[in-house]
C-alpha cells in the first residue's frame, strides 16, 4: 500500500466524524487535502457545515470544491478540526508545520471542542525530532533569533522556497531547527514560546484528541485517555 493510500484511508476514517451542522476546522497539507477533498464530496450529497480553514491554500481548495468557508471571527465555536501532522509520538505529541501553516493550525485547534490528526504510518515515531522543527519568526528579528536557536542545539535554517525566503500566510519566516530526538517537548515548547520575536512553534501538545494512522492493516486509532 502506498502512503498516498495509507493518507486517504485516515482521511476518510476522520470525515465519518463530521455531522449536519458542524463548524469544522480544516488542515493544511496533502493529507488534509485529501479529507478537504472528501468533505467536498459529501457536501455535494448534502452534508450541511461550515468550515474555517487553517490557510489560505485550504481556503481556495475549499470554496473550489462548494464548502462554506468563514473567518475565525465569524464563529463562535470549533467542533472538530482535521489536520495532518508530520510527526506524533506515543504521547499523541506532534511536530506540525511542514507546510508552513502551524500558526494557523494552532490557533484553530486550540478553538476547537475536538482535534483529529490524520497520517500515514511513517509519521508514527517514538520520539519527536527526526523532523525539523518549524518555527515562525517575525522577519525583523530572524537574524537574531538564529544564533538563539543554535544555542538551544538545532542546527538551524529559514525556510527556501522557489530560492529565496518562504512567507507564510501571515508574512513571516520560518527557522527549520535540526534537534535531533527532543528528549522533552515540553520544555522545548515553552523555551521557545517565550522567545521575544517567536510567532509560533511547530510542537502540539495535549492538544490532538484522536489520532487516525493508515497502516497496512487498516486504520489505527489512538485516543487521548
Ligand atoms: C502544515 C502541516 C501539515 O499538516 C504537515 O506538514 C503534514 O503534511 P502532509 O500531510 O503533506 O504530510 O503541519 O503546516
Amino acid at each position: 500500500m502506498t502512503e498516498d493510500e495509507q493518507k486517504q484511508m485516515a482521511a476518510a476514517a476522520a470525515v465519518e466524524h463530521i455531522k449536519d451542522g458542524m463548524v469544522v476546522g480544516l488542515g493544511t497539507g496533502s493529507t488534509a487535502a485529501k479529507m478537504v477533498d472528501l468533505v467536498g464530496a459529501r457536501v455535494k450529497d448534502g452534508l450541511d457545515i461550515i468550515a474555517v480553514p487553517t490557510s489560505e491554500a485550504t481556503a481556495e481548495q475549499a470554496r473550489g470544491l462548494g464548502i462554506k468557508v468563514v473567518g475565525l471571527d465569524e464563529v463562535s465555536v470549533i467542533d472538530l478540526t482535521i489536520d495532518g501532522t508530520d510527526e506524533v509520538d506515543p504521547q499523541m505529541r506532534l511536530i506540525k508545520g511542514g507546510g508552513g501553516a502551524h500558526l494557523r493550525e494552532k490557533i484553530v485547534a486550540s478553538l476547537s471542542d475536538t482535534m483529529i490528526v490524520i497520517a500515514e504510518a511513517k509519521k508514527m515515531v517514538n520520539k519527536l525530532g527526526a523532523f525539523k522543527l518549524p518555527v515562525e519568526v517575525i522577519p525583523f528579528a530572524a537574524g537574531a533569533l538564529l544564533p538563539k536557536l543554535e544555542a538551544l542545539g538545532a542546527d538551524v535554517s529559514i525556510r527556501q522556497k522557489d530560492g529565496t525566503d518562504f512567507k507564510t500566510d501571515e508574512n513571516n519566516l520560518i527557522i527549520d531547527c535540526a534537534f535531533g530526538e527532543i528528549d522533552d517537548p515540553e520544555e522545548i515548547a515553552l523555551t521557545l514560546s517565550l522567545m521575544p520575536g517567536v510567532v509560533e512553534h511547530g510542537l502540539f501538545i495535549d492538544m490532538a484528541d484522536l489520532v487516525l494512522i493508515g497502516t497496512e492493516n487498516g486504520v489505527k486509532s489512538f485516543q487521548k485517555d
